[in-house]
C-alpha cells in the first residue's frame, strides 16, 4: 500500500494509510512480545541523519531496524558535509546510491523534502522545524490503546501552539476527526494557512478543531491534556524569557487538570522540563528563577501520565513506518 513512498508530514496521507500504519504498530508491538515478529528488512542499509540531538527518535529508528533485519548508518549533528560543505541535493543523490531508506531530523522542512525528492529511495522525517510526523502515530497509538479510538477524543494541546508538535497533532487529529484545541495565548496559535488546512480536513472528517486562549475552557471535559517544550530544538536561548512570561499561564499543572475528564491522559513527546534534575532546566531556574515549565511534576508522574507509553511506542511506530514503506512484502496484519 505504501511501498516506497516517503513519510515527510501527515497532509500527504489520507486517514486510511495513517490508520494502516496504527494497525501495523500495533500488529508488530504485540508480534515482538510474543516472539513471532516477521523480519521484512532482511539486508537493508538505512541512514539516519541528525542535525539535531535525540533519544527516542534515534533509538526507535535503530531497534526498528535492528528488530527487522536492516543495519544503521548514524550520521550525528555535525559529523558530515551536509550543510556546511554539501547541498541537501547532492547528499541526497549520494546517499541514495548508498543506502535503501534515509531517516533526517534537523531544519527546514524543505531540507527533508528535498532529501525525498532527489534521492529516490523512502526518507522519513524524523522531525523539522515544521513537523514531527511520527511521534503523532505514537501519540495517537497510545491513544488507541487507552481509550479504544480517536474519533471525538476531546484533545487540548497547551502551550507553543506553533511548534512542530502543535502543528502535527492539529493536522493528525483533524484526519481522525478528533475534538481538538489549541489552548495558548493568541500569538501563539498556529500559522493561520495550516489551521485553515486543518479546519476543512475537520470538517470533511467529522471532527472539529478550535483556539483558545482561555485555559479553563480549553481544558474543560479533555480526554486528553498535552503539552510540549516552551523553547524547541534550533531556537534561540534568548526567546526562553517570552516564552516563559507568555506561557507560564498554560502551564499543565494540578490546579488547571481539574477541569479535564477524571480519567484524562496526561500525554507529552518528551524530553520535558518537568523538575531540575537537567542541565538546561538548572540554567532556566539560575535565571528566571522558575521551577517547573510547562508540566509539574506533580502531573507528569500522576497516574494519568501516559509519556512512557508514548516514548515506548516511538518505537513500534516508527518500525511500522519504515516496513510500511521499504519492507519485502506486505507484513501479514
Ligand atoms: N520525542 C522525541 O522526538 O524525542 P527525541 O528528541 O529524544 O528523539
Ligand atoms: N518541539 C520539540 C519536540 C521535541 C521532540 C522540539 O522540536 O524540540
Amino acid at each position: 500500500m505504501l511501498k516506497g513512498k516517503s513519510f515527510l508530514k501527515l497532509l500527504d496521507f489520507t486517514t486510511e494509510e495513517l490508520q494502516y500504519l496504527l494497525d501495523l504498530s500495533k500488529k508488530l508491538k504485540a508480534d515482538k512480545k510474543n516472539g513471532t515478529e516477521k523480519k521484512m528488512m532482511s539486508g537493508k542499509n538505512i541512514a539516519l541523519i541528525f542535525e539535531k540531538t535525540s533519544t527516542r527518535t534515534r533509538c526507535a529508528f535503530e531497534v526498528g531496524a535492528y528488530d527487522q533485519g536492516a543495519n544503521v548508518t548514524y550520521i550525528g549533528p555535525s559529523v558530515s558535509q551536509i550543510g556546511d560543505k554539501e547541498s541537501m541535493e547532492d547528499t541526497a543523490k549520494v546517499l541514495g546510491r548508498f543506502y535503501d531508506g534515509i531517516e533526517y531530523r534537523g531544519y527546514g522542512q524543505e531540507l527533508v523534502e528535498t532529501l525525498a525528492e532527489h534521492s529516490s529511495v523512502p526518507v522519513w522525517n524524523g522531525l523539522t522545524t515544521e513537523f514531527h510526523p511520527t511521534q503523532v502515530l505514537a501519540d495517537f497509538l497510545t491513544i488507541l490503546e487507552k481509550k479504544g479510538t480517536l474519533k471525538g477524543i476531546k484533545f487540548a494541546y497547551l502551550g507553543d501552539g506553533k511548534n512542530n508538535m502543535a502543528s502535527s497533532l492539529m493536522i493528525g487529529a483533524a484526519k481522525f476527526g478528533m475534538d481538538f484545541t489549541i489552548v495558548a495565548p493568541k500569538e501563539y496559535f498556529p500559522d493561520k494557512e495550516l489551521a485553515e488546512t486543518a479546519l476543512k480536513l475537520a470538517e470533511e472528517n467529522g471532527g472539529r478543531i478550535s483556539f483558545t486562549d482561555d485555559r479553563i475552557g480549553g481544558v474543560k471535559d479533555a480526554d486528553i491534556v498535552y503539552t510540549d517544550v516552551w523553547v524547541s530544538m534550533g531556537e534561540s536561548y534568548d526567546v526562553w524569557e517570552e516564552r516563559i512570561d507568555r506561557l507560564s499561564y498554560y502551564q499543565v499543572n494540578s490546579e488547571l487538570i481539574k477541569h479535564a475528564k477524571d480519567d484524562y491522559l496526561f500525554m507529552h513527546c518528551l524530553p520535558a522540563f518537568h523538575d531540575l534534575n537537567t542541565k538546561v532546566a538548572k540554567e532556566i531556574e539560575k535565571k528566571y528563577g522558575i521551577k517547573e515549565m510547562e508540566v509539574t511534576d506533580e502531573v507528569f508522574r500522576s497516574k494519568n501520565s501516559v509519556v512512557f507509553d508514548e516514548a515506548e511506542n516511538r518505537m513500534h511506530t516508527i518500525k511500522a513506518v519504515m516496513v510500511a514503506t521499504l519492507g519485502d512484502g506486505e507484513y501479514p496484519l
